[in-house]
């Protein structure tokens, strides 16, 4: 090793993009600034880095005569988990969960196999001491006689061990912290998120372990975030919301065997986090009857119905230029809706302040959310309550006109089963069927909806 030629070459932290000198923007995906300075080695041969399936010398063969059946799947015990994975863990599957420090990686991906006694797991941890899993562990509570506690960073290391013990279940804790001794540059590199993810990978497709890799993202990009890694794991899931309040989102934004974008809901308690199963319940919280401002959306997040409080507040612009901002929803889309209703529905807000949040820390990009939004931003323009037992469900067109969107059915049931009395939909909907206990009033443009809904 004494005589390992080294160079200096530049990757982009965001794609894993390599060039030999530095650049203020990303040729390959466009992004500033992020361009990162690494040693690597040269000479030596370095193993692959991206890899799939291993070689094993089959020849290519017809599409019929590969096999088909069903990939084995294991069951998290966390119905939530379960359910965004595409009903439960592949077997030799690699998945990342990645989000902002904090958030509850560390606490979900122990969680899981304490509340699996029957899977022996290991769980390599890189960043806490095996003591401080073990506090943890205590609060979470659960069997723990099944899972093996590992602290080590070195990858080849890792792997040994992983072989001669050949768990069900692998946790990595965190990709960020681990380094292979094949690869010059400190842990953390981009080099070295790609080795570590590879090796895990190719370990995961040779045993059928499937493993849970965790990483960071950091606001700063001091270190590569796991962007590089989505083109390599199977599955993403990312912890989204603000880790401020009690709740926390976990989205599949890639998953080679399930849908993506699916949304699961948990709350973070004194004994780690608690399923949400029935998320329309946290996302429209009680308060008294009769605030303005306040405007229900009957929403789809990948296949599931939900209803979500959007909360608006108009008031007259302190300075020259109106500020618009939203949280949880793009500003831009809030800019359109607020030209639509000045434009086509006559309504000044032009010289007025419009601030928007969507309850809980969700972002949301069902354009259904539309017509609630409208409704409450309307709703406090005019300090006019809607009743509470009132939702919506459409998207608005620049013209003004309310358009039908997806699964309208679904939406109604969901809100008829959370107790709504009534939802707006676009009258170009076609309902099958409407449940029992709710009125479903069907509006054409945003005049419209004015007449109806603040008819009183
Ligand atoms: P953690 O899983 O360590 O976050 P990450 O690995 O994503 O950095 O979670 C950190 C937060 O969760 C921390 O502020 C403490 C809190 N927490 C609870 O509120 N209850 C619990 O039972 C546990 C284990 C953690
Ligand atoms: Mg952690």
């Amino acid at each position: 090793m004494a005589s390992v030629k080294t160079k200096t070459v530049w990757f982009c932290k965001e794609c894993g993009n390599e060039s030999p000198k530095w650049m203020g923007r990303c040729p390959a995906c466009g992004e500033w600034n992020t361009m990162v300075e690494e040693t690597v080695a040269t000479g030596k041969k370095q193993s692959p880095v991206a890899v799939s399936v291993p070689s094993s010398g089959h020849k290519p063969m017809p599409l019929s005569d590969i096999d088909s059946s069903v990939e084995n799947r294991i069951s998290l015990n966390n119905g939530e988990v379960d359910r965004i994975l595409g009903g439960g863990l592949v077997e030799g599957s690699l998945v990342l969960i990645g989000g902002e420090p904090g958030i509850g990686k560390s606490t979900l991906s122990l969680q899981i196999p304490l509340h699996c006694p029957n899977l022996k797991t290991l769980y390599v941890t890189g960043e806490e001491s095996c003591r401080q899993v073990k506090l943890r562990a205590a609060r979470i509570g659960g069997d723990d006689t099944n899972c093996l506690i590992y602290s080590e960073t070195l990858m080849e290391n890792i792997i040994a061990e992983a072989r001669s013990i050949m768990p069900d279940l692998m946790v990595v804790d965190s990709v960020q912290t681990m380094y292979s001794q094949n690869i010059e540059s400190s842990p953390g590199s981009v080099t070295q998120i790609r080795e570590t993810a590879a090796m895990l990978l190719r370990f995961a497709k040779e045993t059928g372990v499937p493993v849970i890799l965790i990483g960071h993202i950091t606001k700063e990009g001091s270190i590569a975030g796991p962007k590089v890694l989505e083109h390599i794991v199977d599955v993403v899931l990312q912890f989204e919301g603000e880790n401020r309040g009690t709740y926390r989102l976990l989205r599949s934004i890639k998953n080679r065997f399930g849908s993506t974008s699916e949304l699961a809901v948990f709350e973070m308690t004194g004994k780690g986090l608690r399923e949400v199963s029935n998320p329309s319940e946290m996302l429209i919280p009680m308060h008294e009857e009769g605030l303005s401002g306040v405007a229900v959306s009957a929403m789809l997040d990948g296949t599931r119905p939900f209803l979500i409080e959007v909360q608006a507040l108009v008031s007259s612009a302190a300075y020259g230029t109106p500020q618009r901002s939203a949280t949880g929803f793009d500003v831009r889309r809030l800019n359109m809706l607020l030209a639509v209703l000045e434009k086509r529905a006559g309504f000044k807000l032009g010289v007025k302040d419009v601030f928007l949040n969507m309850a809980g820390g969700l972002k949301v990009n069902d354009p259904a959310c539309d017509l609630a939004i409208v409704s409450a931003i309307l709703s406090s323009n005019f300090d006019f309550a809607i009743p509470s037992d009132v939702c919506f469900a459409g998207e608005i067109g620049l013209s003004g006109e309310i358009r039908p969107v997806s699964q309208t059915d679904r939406r109604v049931m969901e809100a008829a089963r959370i107790g709504f009395k009534k939802i707006y939909v676009s009258s170009f909907s076609s309902l099958e069927q409407t449940p029992e206990g709710i009125e479903v009033i069907k509006v054409g443009d945003v005049p419209a909806l004015c007449r109806t809904l603040f008819r009183n």
